[in-house]
């Protein structure tokens, strides 16, 4: 798969339109005729419709994820993220297909020198992905070469980052690596492990793809009004900043060093729910079943030897935690979601606790992108309603002299 820059400078203010997918939505004019006060409010926009979508199906019922169809614990035996990002972006499955790092731009690592020395690496992704869009200018529909190249030079930019972070130089990408390997060998300098390249290809394939999560629908947003792939990918990387979003995976590795032992989870378990605190690493919006993502990764984190301790700790606190779930809250099925082993994953592969959200972004880059091109070719602004609770109609009062 080839990772160049395919669209010469000066071709990319064409905007050709993408071929059309047919609304089946019931009649949206309908809808709109009513008042908004007519109309039902979900908060959240929990249980609403928003989007079709051919790519992921999160059945959160039956704890399955399919990509294009496949279930993801298939996905990550038999492929790579090369693979599945080709997948989700043409829905072919290819054997042949590969994503390699890329170099980074001169104006990225430009501006990745100048960021401040306190700069939270999720913010140095952004602003990367900001300049990468600022040089390239990727036109609007958004192709699967834009993401491509998207995809493969956001690792070697957040690898230079940490570099520099540390006053060390960044390291040029060798080709001849997986995007994951290639991501370890320009974070460390060193040739990557072959077992750890491969645990977070499995990580990067578990993560590339859910459905309309509050980041996919930020992009889905920014492309619908026409504006283009980094745009779109810049306001999700602020989307899955907040903690309710990526930022469980380094809190569930402080949580459990806090916990400490085993033995010592019933109660600390019980405390932290009875002070309302939320355990990581447990509960979820959609799936009220096993999350297959977490079963998936766990499999991968079994196979690290280097964490069989953590692992084994972790292993005995879940099951107290599951227990302690079922009996405190009867009513609602809380299970392990993905980010549980998704902490013993990345601290496997030798990762700084606070990469993880960034990690799990370029994971992600490869969903984002494929439903960028899918609300592209859709082609309708997302644009819903606010139902007005101010004060009513009424003049301005004039300003006493
Ligand atoms: N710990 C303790 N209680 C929990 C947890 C948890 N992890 N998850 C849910 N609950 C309880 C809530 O306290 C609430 O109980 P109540 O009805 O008695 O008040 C009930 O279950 C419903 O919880 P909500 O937070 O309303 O459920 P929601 O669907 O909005 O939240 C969320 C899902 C945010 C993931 C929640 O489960 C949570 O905060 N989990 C911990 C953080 C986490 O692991 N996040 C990663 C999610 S996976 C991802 O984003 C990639």
């Amino acid at each position: 798969m080839s990772t160049s820059n395919t669209e010469p400078a000066s071709s990319q203010g064409a905007s050709p339109k993408p071929a059309a997918v047919p609304a089946t939505a019931a009649a949206p004019a309908a809808a709109a005729a009513k008042t908004a006060a007519e109309r039902p409010y979900s908060p959240g926009l929990e249980g609403v419709i928003a989007a079709e979508t051919a790519i992921g199906f999160v059945d959160g019922a039956n704890g399955r994820l399919l990509y294009r169809g496949y279930p993801i614990g298939q996905l990550v035996e038999k492929g790579t993220y090369g693979q599945v990002c080709e997948l989700l972006w043409t829905g072919e499955w290819r054997k042949s297909a590969r994503l390699v790092p890329a170099e980074i731009p001169e104006p990225v690592i430009c501006a990745l020198r100048e960021l401040p020395d306190h700069t939270h690496p999720m913010d140095a992704l952004r602003t990367a992905v900001s300049v990468w869009g600022a040089w390239r200018r990727p036109h609007w529909p958004p192709t699967v070469d834009q993401a491509r190249e998207l995809v493969a030079f956001a690792p070697s930019a957040l690898a230079a980052f940490h570099r520099l972070r540390q006053g060390l130089e960044p390291v040029k990408p060798n080709h001849k690596l997986s995007l994951a390997g290639g991501f370890l060998q320009q974070l460390t300098g060193e040739d990557p492990d072959p077992a750890a390249a491969r645990a977070l290809d499995a990580y990067f394939i578990v993560g590339a793809e859910h459905g309309l999560n509050a980041s996919t629908f930020t992009a889905r947003v920014i492309i619908s009004t026409r504006s283009d792939l980094a745009s779109a990918v810049c306001g999700a990387i602020g989307c899955l900043k907040g903690p309710l979003h990526g930022g469980a995976p380094a809190e569930v590795v402080s949580q459990l060093h806090e916990i400490g032992s085993p033995e010592r989870a019933e109660r600390w378990v019980r405390e932290a729910i009875a002070r309302g605190d939320k355990i990581m690493g447990f509960g979820h919006r959609v799936y009220r079943a096993y999350d297959p993502r977490a079963a998936a990764l766990r499999k991968v984190a079994e196979g690290m030897s280097e964490m069989a301790a953590w692992l084994d700790t972790a292993v005995k606190v879940e099951d107290v935690v599951l227990r302690i779930f079922g009996e405190l809250k009867p009513d609602r099925v809380i299970k392990t979601n993905v980010e549980y082993y998704a902490a013993a994953v990345l601290q496997g592969v030798g990762l700084a606790p606070d990469l993880f959200p960034p990690t799990f972004a370029l994971a992600r880059m490869a969903g984002w992108s494929a439903h960028a091109i899918e609300q592209a070719s859709a082609d309708k602004l997302i644009r819903p309603d606010a139902r007005y609770v101010g004060p009513p109609e009424m003049d301005v009062p004039a300003f006493r002299s």
